[in-house]
């Protein structure tokens, strides 16, 4: 079968399933079976797919007719200025979660050796895009899940940095090494009534462990800021993204734990989205 005729037949198969983007994903689902980028796909479309091919692109098709993510399905998502490894395991990392790496730069000089803390690393996204900005910083990043440190080792190596993170499998509740310059944190902020109502193609794939923060949605930020007092040096920076509803209720936990605010950002669809507080004496 010519690519044509099967960029057509797949795109009509997604959108029997209410697939959003079925042209777009349909195209990438044959460049990656092909191993060619999507231009080349599209320039070629009188190609003809072999048969072991054909079967590879169903299988994949049919993934993505059951809703499971374009990343996980590709196998890879960018962030910031790079590419990373994602699979099950793993949040796909977020475009809003930029917004913690554009604001986190902001106090982490060039050419200071800081000490960062990532906690609930996830694929690794956040720490590597700071790392790779800020060359001179070390670092640790904490995850509960072992298969998502599993997966931030893999980014890790695949940017060169193995050597530079320190990757720990922990529930951030029982970690004790501190002196950290800076901790930053994208931690599960969904609470259970939302959780309920996400797209299926987030709520029937990407990890529980990553979205869920407990009944309220306030359980892991809770428990990394009132953890962080602890692993924090005295002026140093905590660096949160939070649910567009959590801000009251953050800048709150955040005083009462005795902690400065110095600035809230919104994300770019307009919702706040990150706060940089600083641990007083
Ligand atoms: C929202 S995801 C963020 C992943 C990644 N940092 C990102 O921004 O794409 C939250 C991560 O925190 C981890 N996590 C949840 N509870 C934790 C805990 N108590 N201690 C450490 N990590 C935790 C989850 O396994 C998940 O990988």
């Amino acid at each position: 079968m010519i690519y044509r005729e099967i960029l057509k037949k797949g795109s009509i198969f997604l959108k029997k399933n209410k697939i959003k983007n079925s042209c777009l994903d349909t195209e990438l689902i044959l460049s990656k079976v092909t191993n060619k980028k999507r231009e080349e796909v599209l320039l070629n479309t009188d190609y003809n797919l072999n048969g072991k091919d054909i079967r590879k692109f169903k299988n994949y098709l049919l993934r993505r007719y059951k809703k499971e993510p374009m990343a996980y399905i590709l196998g890879y998502k960018h962030f910031w200025k790079s590419k990373f490894l994602t699979n099950k395991s793993v949040l796909i990392p977020r475009p809003d979660t930029e917004l913690i790496i554009e604001k986190t730069l902001n106090y982490l000089p060039l050419k200071k050796s800081k000490k960062i803390l990532d906690v609930g690393t996830g694929s690794g996204c956040i720490i590597v895009s700071l790392l790779k900005e800020r060359p001179k910083c070390s670092a640790t990043a904490i995850d509960i899940s072992k298969n998502a440190i599993n997966v931030a080792k893999i980014n890790a190596k695949l940017h060169q940095l193995e050597n530079k993170i320190n990757f720990v499998n922990m529930d951030i509740d029982k970690y004790k090494s501190c002196n950290y310059d800076l901790v930053v944190s994208n931690p599960p902020y969904i609470n259970s009534v939302d959780l309920k109502r996400l797209d299926d193609d987030i709520k029937f794939h990407e990890p529980m462990l990553a979205l869920s923060g407990g009944s309220d949605g306030f359980r892991d930020l809770k428990k990394v800021i009132i953890k962080s007092r602890k692993l924090l040096k005295v002026n140093g920076k905590l660096i949160l993204e939070i649910g567009h509803t959590q801000k009251n209720q953050c800048l709150r936990i955040l005083k009462e734990n005795g902690y400065y605010i110095n600035q809230l950002s919104k994300d770019l669809s307009g919702n706040d989205r990150c706060i940089v507080s600083t641990r007083l004496q």
